[in-house]
C-alpha cells in the first residue's frame, strides 16, 4: 500500500484491551458483557482480530487456516504448539488407531471411578520415571494440572508466592485456593526471598507454595530453579514448577531446564502439559511420594471429578515419550534448536528485537498494541501464520509477534517467515505513522 491509500481504521479498533471488559459492572450478568463483543467485532470487521482461528489441515510447517470471520488463508505455520511435529508422526497415529480398536474412544469416567485405563496407568509410571520422581498423576489438560495442583494442596490460610508472569492456570489456581498471594518480580530470586522472609517472620504455622515456570512462553526465559528450590528448603516452602513449554523440546534428553540445572527428582512438584511436545491434550503432576499422589487424586477436583484422559490420548502420549527419550527425539530436538537459532539470527539481522533465550517460542518485539495489530493484520497476506500477544497477556505497550518453531520447518519456511515479518512490519509501521499524523492534524484543527 502507498502512503495515504490506507482504508480507514477507526482508532477504537487499535485502542483498548480485553482487560477493559474483565470487570464488567451491572446486575444483569449477560447484558453487562456485551461491550466486549462490540469492541471485538469492530476489530474483526477491520481484520484486526487474529484470535480464534481454526485450522483446516494438520498443524504442519505449511498449513491452511481460517479466521473467525470465515476468511481463508494458507502459509508457513508458526502458530502451532507441536514443537517436535509429533502430532502427525506415523508411529503415534498408529498407536492411536490401535487403541481405538481395542478400547473405543472414551475414558468413560474420572480416574477415581475406573476412567483410568491400562494405557494411562502405564503413562503415569513413564512420566514419573522420565522425571526421576516417585509418582505422577494425569489430568485432563495442562491447565487442569496446574490449577488443580495448587487448589488441591493449598488452603485459605496458606501462602502462595508466585512469579508475577506465571501462566493464568497457576494464578487462577492460587486465587481459588488462598487469600495470601504474593507476586515476586519476574525471575527475581531476591524478591522471592524477600516475600518468604516476610511471611515466615509472621507465620510459622501455615504452608507456603512457591510457584514458577521452567520456561516462560511470552518472554522465552528461565528462572534460576536451583536457587528457588534452595529458598524453599530454607523457608519450609513447597516448590512447584510448570514445565509445559520445555519438557520434551529442550534440555538433556528432553527433560527441560530442570535437568539442565541438575534438579531432576529434586523439585517437590512438577506440573506439565502434553499439548506442546507430546502430541495430545492432557497434563500431569509429578510428585515425590505416593502420599502426595493419592491426596491429589482425591482432593484435586479436575482429577477427582472430571473424566480421565481417553485411552487414545494416553497411548499417543506414551508413544511420544518413547520417541522423545530415544535417538529420534534427540535428532528432532537438534533440528528444532537449529531452526530456532536460524530464525532468531535472521530476525536480528533484519533489525528486530527477539526476546529471551533460544526456545521453541520466538517472540519478536513490536511495542504499542495499535501498531502490533496493524502488523499482525498483514501477516496472512504476507504468507505467514503466527500469533499476536498483546496486553493483558503481556505488559502494556510490549506487544509482540509470537512465532512457534517446529522441528519440521525447513530453511525455506524460515526465510519466508522472516520476509513476511519484514513486509508486515514495514506496512504496519507506515499505516500506524500515517494514522497518527492524520489524528494529530485533526486535533490541531480542533
Ligand atoms: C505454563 C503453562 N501451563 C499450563 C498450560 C495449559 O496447558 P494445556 O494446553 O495442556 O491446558 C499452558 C498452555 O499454554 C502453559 O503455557
Amino acid at each position: 500500500m502507498l502512503k495515504g491509500t490506507f482504508s480507514y481504521t477507526p482508532p477504537a479498533a487499535l485502542a483498548g484491551s480485553a482487560r477493559d471488559y474483565r470487570h464488567a459492572r451491572g446486575a444483569d450478568l449477560l447484558a453487562r458483557i456485551e461491550g466486549f463483543y462490540k469492541w471485538q467485532n469492530l476489530r474483526r470487521q477491520h481484520g484486526l482480530w487474529p484470535f480464534s482461528r481454526s485450522i483446516d489441515e494438520r498443524p504442519g510447517a505449511v498449513t491452511a487456516a481460517r479466521d473467525d470471520a470465515g476468511g481463508h488463508f494458507r502459509g508457513v505455520n508458526f502458530a502451532s504448539e507441536d514443537y517436535l511435529n509429533l502430532a502427525s508422526h506415523p508411529a503415534i497415529r498408529q498407536a492411536a488407531h490401535e487403541v481405538i480398536d481395542q478400547f473405543g474412544v472414551h475414558s468413560a469416567g474420572p480416574a477415581t471411578l475406573m476412567g483410568a485405563s491400562a494405557h494411562s496407568v502405564r503413562l503415569e509410571r513413564k512420566i514419573a520415571d522420565f522425571l526421576d520422581m516417585e509418582e505422577a498423576l494425569l489430568f485432563p489438560t495442562g491447565w487442569a494440572a496446574a490449577c488443580g495442583a495448587i487448589k488441591g494442596l493449598v488452603r485459605p490460610s496458606d501462602h502462595v508466592v508466585m512469579d508475577a508472569l506465571a501462566h493464568p492456570s497457576l494464578k487462577e489456581g492460587a486465587a481459588a485456593a488462598a487469600r495470601n498471594i504474593f507476586l515476586f518480580r519476574h525471575n527475581s530470586v531476591e524478591d522471592c526471598r524477600r516475600w518468604l522472609q516476610q511471611i515466615r517472620a509472621a507465620d510459622a504455622q501455615n504452608g507456603i507454595m512457591v510457584v514458577t515456570e521452567s520456561l516462560f512462553s511470552m518472554d522465552s526465559d528461565t528462572p534460576d530453579l536451583a536457587a528457588l528450590q534452595a529458598l524453599c528448603d530454607e523457608f519450609n516452602a513447597t516448590f512447584l514448577v510448570d514445565v509445559a513449554h520445555d519438557l520434551g523440546a529442550l534440555g538433556p534428553g528432553g527433560r527441560g531446564a530442570i535437568a539442565a540445572q541438575g534438579l531432576l527428582g529434586q523439585v517437590d512438584l512438577v506440573v506439565g502439559s502434553f499439548s506442546k511436545s507430546f502430541a495430545a491434550n492432557g497434563g500431569f503432576v509429578a510428585c515425590r511420594s505416593r502420599e502426595a499422589k493419592e491426596y491429589l487424586r482425591f482432593f484435586s477436583s479436575p482429577c477427582a471429578f472430571s473424566s480421565a484422559l481417553s485411552p487414545i490420548q494416553a497411548a499417543s502420549v506414551m508413544k511420544a515419550f518413547e520417541i522423545v527419550e530415544g535417538a529420534e527425539g534427540q535428532a528432532l530436538r537438534d533440528q528444532l534448536m537449529g531452526n530456532i537459532q536460524n530464525l532468531r539470527r535472521q530476525l536480528v539481522e533484519a533489525g528486530f528485537e527477539v526476546l529471551g533465550e533460544p526456545s521453541a517460542v520466538v517472540c519478536v518485539k513490536v511495542g504499542a498494541e495499535g501498531l502490533a495489530r496493524l502488523v499482525a493484520r498483514r501477516l496472512p497476506e504476507a504468507g505467514l501464520i503466527a500469533n499476536l500477544a498483546e496486553f493483558p497477556a503481556v505488559r502494556k505497550d510490549h506487544a509482540r509477534l509470537r512465532l512457534q518453531v517446529m522441528a519440521g520447518h525447513t530453511e525455506a519456511n524460515i526465510r519466508d517467515a522472516v520476509e513476511a515479518v519484514k513486509a508486515a512490519f514495514a506496512g504496519g509501521r507506515e499505516e500506524f505513522d500515517w494514522l497518527t499524523s492524520e489524528r494529530e492534524k485533526l486535533r490541531a484543527h480542533g
